[in-house]
């Protein structure tokens, strides 16, 4: 089917086809995952530099060190690093150490650059796509040790994908005080993937959903008796009081059962960058233009 590139994109994004899915589509189909993961990072490193210079990571990090006594933390979706770049600067220096993971090989090395990390190929490029005959891409973990942990690691891992070495080592690092989760979002080829189709994700915010039954599950798991969860989403809101109760309601609903427990829901106001190319607050069907975003961080302590 053709698309017209400065029309709308049938997905439904409200973006124009030639900022979100067309120059993906245009690529040569085996370039198509590729192209959207790189277009994906530099799209989001003007939404994280956007709020660093808001100081909204300063603000969800000093958020997740007021329950106290954090100094192990595992990042799940780290991006480009922005969010392990504040944990760190609020955690005491010598020691503490983070666990960053993302799928998306270009979050991985903009977090390797933005952290002044050494490249070690077997932690930052662990994944390897392969088109296949029909059309989808099925996603691999090289053969090989993933290295012991230094002061900040950050590990190219998918956490939707089955792999029995990346848990083995996680186990090993545990437990953590705190696992979080900031901002979950993936590139927009994500439909494209074995993976995704597997798991029978339509969406993203069915991804999203699934990464946070995944991150509950890792917590119940990884966490010592009073580590934390932290949950970070934006939201849109003209009533950002009223909308808290629905927003505590439904994180006290997905906490039935988990082993954690409800502590605190907070809010921070901030504004999301107006450029093209930037990861838009994705809200079907409603034109958030003019509406506040907030950040909404969760956090639930294991019993
Ligand atoms: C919107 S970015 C947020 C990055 C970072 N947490 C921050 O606050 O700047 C979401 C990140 O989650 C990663 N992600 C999405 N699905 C994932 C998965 N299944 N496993 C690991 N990382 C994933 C994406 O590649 C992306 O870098």
């Amino acid at each position: 089917m053709d698309f017209q590139p400065h029309e709308p994109c049938p997905c439904g994004s409200g973006d124009l086809h030639n900022d979100c899915h067309g120059p993906i589509l245009s690529a040569p189909p085996h370039k198509q995952l590729q192209v959207a993961q790189a277009r994906y990072a530099s799209g989001w490193n003007q939404n994280a530099e956007r709020y660093k210079a808001q100081g909204l990571y300063h603000q969800l990090a000093l958020n997740l060190v007021s329950v106290g006594n954090i100094k192990k933390v595992f990042d799940i979706g780290c991006g480009l690093g922005h969010g392990i770049e504040a944990i760190k600067s609020e955690l005491p220096p010598l020691q503490s150490s983070i666990v960053g993971v993302d799928e998306n090989p270009d979050c991985i090395s903009g977090a390797v650059k933005l952290l002044g990390l050494e490249l070690i190929p077997m932690a930052h490029q662990r994944l390897k796509s392969k088109r296949q005959l029909s059309g989808q891409f099925s996603i691999e973990v090289r053969k090989g040790r993933i290295p012991a942990p230094s002061e900040i690691s950050v590990i190219n891992a998918d956490m939707l994908l089955r792999d029995p070495q990346f848990e083995i080592w996680l186990e090993e690092q545990s437990p953590f005080d705190a696992v979080t989760m900031w901002f979950m979002g993936v590139h927009k080829a994500r439909s494209m993937t074995k993976i995704y189709n597997e798991i029978g994700i339509h969406s993203d915010r069915e991804n999203r959903e699934a990464l946070e039954r995944r991150q509950l599950e890792l917590a119940s798991r990884l966490l010592h008796t009073g580590g934390v969860l932290q949950l970070v989403n934006r939201v849109v809101s003209n009533d950002i009081d009223s909308y808290r109760d629905t927003l505590v309601q439904e994180a006290k609903t997905k906490l039935t059962g988990s082993g954690l427990k409800f502590s605190s829901l907070s809010t921070f106001q901030y504004e999301e960058p107006n450029n093209t190319g930037s990861i838009r607050v994705s809200t079907p069907g409603l034109d958030v233009m003019g509406i506040p975003t907030f950040a909404t961080s969760i956090l639930a302590l294991k019993a």
